[in-house]
């Protein structure tokens, strides 16, 4: 499929930016056109260095109709990354989610359908499904999402597949395993983690969940296997893109303090998040027929990710201040007060 002005929704985040720097360099005549909110977690330094001269940013917001349809202006395809992300913070208060990852979405349903565009892919997650106890889940199961966050993903594919079914909107669906890399905002567990460790910070694993299990998709896989999704994928199809590293949330501590050369003195176990889904496993065999293949090694990519990490301290002291202090307190606050080790 051929595709010259590609407007990307929610570029300026963590697996966004990562997408846009990808398809700039896959593809040297594509011009992208950035159309993001810069919520707390978009950041245009996830950006910098990148081609001014086949890269728009457009400051907006989904969930405005009018404004999302003058930046989709011209463009003949749309990638959306544009969400509210954090499952903890979906569990203090989810109105934002609904806003952006439902009625965001309609919007951006609508205005394909209207603008004639010739591909939608929404970014969604594994989580859509919830927690399997053995085995992987297929795109033919159904979804059983078990918290806010991943509730507002699963309505905005409804309505998706929905929208498809009857106007037949030219919309693909991709759902994703927890990703790792550069740039990751870090609320996430793996750079919060990371940068706590750095400074010689507890990190509060959660108790009862320290043997959850989760999947870990480099965001480099990740982004090929939207791309793949994107130019191969068929209309009204869903993709799992898994990245075949399922770890305990243990492992991954220990291994993030391995490669720091810090003591395992620093980890916390501290109360559990309400609802916390056991275990993520998808299967990918679809999008592998598409041609897609995960290229990272696990232990490379903690490896290289981890290096990023203290190679980028201008990247992340500027995000750990401000607003995110107060998020902080307000979601481990009274967890370090309680914690029982
Ligand atoms: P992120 O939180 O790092 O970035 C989200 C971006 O969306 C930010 O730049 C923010 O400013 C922008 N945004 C938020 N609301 C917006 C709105 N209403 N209008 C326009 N822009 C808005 O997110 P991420 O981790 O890069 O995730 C990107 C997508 O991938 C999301 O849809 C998420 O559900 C999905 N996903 C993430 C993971 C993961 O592990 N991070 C895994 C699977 C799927
Ligand atoms: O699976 C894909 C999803 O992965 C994405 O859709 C989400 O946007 C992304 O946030 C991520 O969701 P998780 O809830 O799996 O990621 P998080 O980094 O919040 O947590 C990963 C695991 O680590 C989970 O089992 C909870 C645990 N954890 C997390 C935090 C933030 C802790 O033990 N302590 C923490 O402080």
């Amino acid at each position: 499929m051929n595709i010259r002005r590609l407007l990307v929704t929610g570029g300026a985040g963590f697996i966004g930016s990562n997408f846009i720097r990808y398809e700039l360099e896959q593809y040297p005549d594509l011009h992208i056109v950035n159309f993001d909110k810069l919520t707390y977690a978009g950041n245009l330094d996830n950006l910098l260095g990148i081609d001014e001269h086949r890269y728009t940013f457009i400051r907006g917001d989904i969930a405005d109709a009018d404004a999302l349809a003058n930046a989709m202006e011209g463009c003949d395809a749309a990638v959306n990354f544009a969400a509210d992300t954090h499952v903890d913070r979906s569990i203090l208060g989810a109105t934002e989610f609904i806003s952006t990852n439902v009625t965001g979405v309609y919007n951006l349903l609508e205005q394909t359908r209207t603008k004639g565009l010739a591909r939608l892919l929404l970014v969604s997650t594994d989580e859509v499904y919830g927690s399997i106890e053995k085995g992987s889940f297929r795109e033919t199961d159904p979804v059983s999402p078990g918290n806010p966050y991943s509730a507002s993903k699963a309505s905005g594919e409804l309505i998706a597949l929905a929208h498809h079914r009857t106007y037949g909107t030219p919309v693909i669906i991709t759902r994703g395993s927890n990703t790792y890399g550069p740039y990751q905002y870090p609320e996430k567990v793996l750079p919060l983690f990371v940068t706590n460790a750095i400074d010689n910070q507890p990190l509060p694993l959660y108790k009862g969940g320290e043997h959850n299990v989760r999947d870990w998709l480099f965001v480099r896989d990740h982004c090929s296997g939207i791309d793949c999704a994107l130019r191969r994928g068929t209309p009204g199809e869903i993709y799992n893109i898994a990245g075949g590293n399922e770890r305990e949330n243990i492992v991954l501590t220990r291994k993030i303090l391995a490669l720091l050369g810090k003591s395992e003195d620093l980890i916390r176990l501290v109360p559990d998040r309400p609802g916390h889904d056991r275990r993520y496993s998808i299967d990918a065999s679809k999008l592998k027929k598409l041609g897609w293949a995960p290229q990272m090694d696990w232990d490379e990519g903690m490896a290289l990710t981890v290096k990023w990490y203290q190679e980028n301290e201008w990247w992340w002291r500027k995000v750990k201040s401000g607003e995110f202090l107060e998020y902080y307190k307000r979601q481990y606050g009274k967890r370090f007060a309680d914690e029982t080790s």
